[in-house]
């Protein structure tokens, strides 16, 4: 009878972990890493997940159990007899769960440690924050300044945080790491990619209207590839010239986030709306193709009516000219289109 009891509780268990698993399995609810430090957080995830299933499962069997065989009869209206004090099993509820919530602090300790470990040589980049983009420069790399990250894969990418106007936070989802970019101070985080490909960077603190938007890409290279971009001055991708390159540029660097363009598909409010380009040279007295160079790479010059100045990052003056051109080419094409 009893070992029959001990069968059943044991395979209700089975079952309730096996479908537990199953949940905690699919759909995948974190992103694949791609960073060293998001697979050591992987490993505390799924360390602490693991505990909680068999735990969980050992309640719910038990529970259901009871619920199943020891439920009172319709007409029985007796309390049943008494039961406290099992010595035994309370030093087990007391030391089980302080075992394995302590080893989960020690093991969070010694991966938040990890996770901050530097090495000698890091690459350093220097992170600004501004409603609503992201600029990346490399003073290892003469102050190389661009939009878009790229790192070199199995190098630590050591990043100085800094924002220009309110809180943002900086968090790649497949690298693990997040870090808040707050205004008058500089925070730190360290990153190093293990996997090639292409990530989104994501401002994760709500920032103003263009929080949404605020979004960039990460490219994971070879140290190879990423040495050969850094020598050529950040123009070995996104270059060559024509309105169509220019479209790369403008979906690169964000620029729909803040400015409508019919062109591009893109509805943004925040700055002026650049299917309206053509009336802004007129006001400025500008032609056209001088008045959007001017407004790409010094954004206060002229200052559009009903839009506040200091808005636009200055970042873009650093362009590759390449770049510049094929933006300010795609910009004049699409106000003549839009005509
Ligand atoms: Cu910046 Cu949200």
């Amino acid at each position: 009878m009893r070992r029959g009891a001990i069968f059943q509780l044991t395979v209700l268990a089975l079952l309730i972990g096996g479908a537990t698993t199953f949940v905690a399995l699919y759909p995948h609810w974190l992103p694949p890493t791609a960073s060293e430090q998001a697979d050591r957080i992987d490993f505390v995830f799924w360390y602490v997940t693991v505990i909680c299933i068999v735990i969980y499962a050992i309640v719910i069997a038990v529970l259901l159990f009871s619920a199943w065989k020891f439920r009172a009869a319709p007409d029985d209206d007796a309390d049943g007899p008494p039961v406290h004090g099992h010595t035994g099993l309370e030093i087990a509820w007391t030391a089980i769960p302080f075992v394995l919530v302590t080893s989960m602090a020690i093991i969070s300790a010694i991966v938040l440690a990890r996770n901050d470990r530097t090495g000698s040589d890091p690459l350093r980049v220097d992170v600004t924050a501004q409603q609503f983009a992201w600029t990346f420069k490399y003073p290892q790399q003469h102050g190389l300044t661009t939009n878009i990250l790229r790192l070199p894969i199995n190098r630590p990418a050591r990043f100085s945080l800094k924002a220009l106007d309110v809180i943002h936070s900086f968090w790649v989802p497949e690298f693990g790491q997040k870090q808040d970019a707050v205004p008058g101070i500089t925070t730190n985080v360290t990153v190093t990619p293990n996997k090639l490909g292409t990530f989104p960077i994501i401002c994760t603190e709500l920032c103003g209207l263009g929080h949404a938007v605020m979004r960039s890409t990460v490219i994971v290279m070879s140290q190879e590839d990423f040495d050969k971009w850094a020598k050529a001055g950040g123009k070995a991708a996104g270059g060559g010239g024509g309105a169509a390159a220019g479209k790369t540029v403008f979906v690169n660097n964000g620029c729909g986030g803040c400015h409508t363009l019919k062109a591009a598909g893109s509805t943004g409010k925040v700055g002026p709306d650049l299917d309206k380009l053509p009336a802004g040279a007129e006001e400025a007295g500008q032609p056209l193709e001088q008045f959007i160079r001017d407004s790409i790479v010094d954004p206060n010059k002229y200052i559009a009516k009903g839009f506040p100045p200091n808005v636009m990052p200055e970042t873009f003056k650093s362009l590759p000219k390449a770049q510049l051109d094929a933006l300010v080419a795609y910009l004049v094409a699409s106000s003549k289109g839009a005509k």
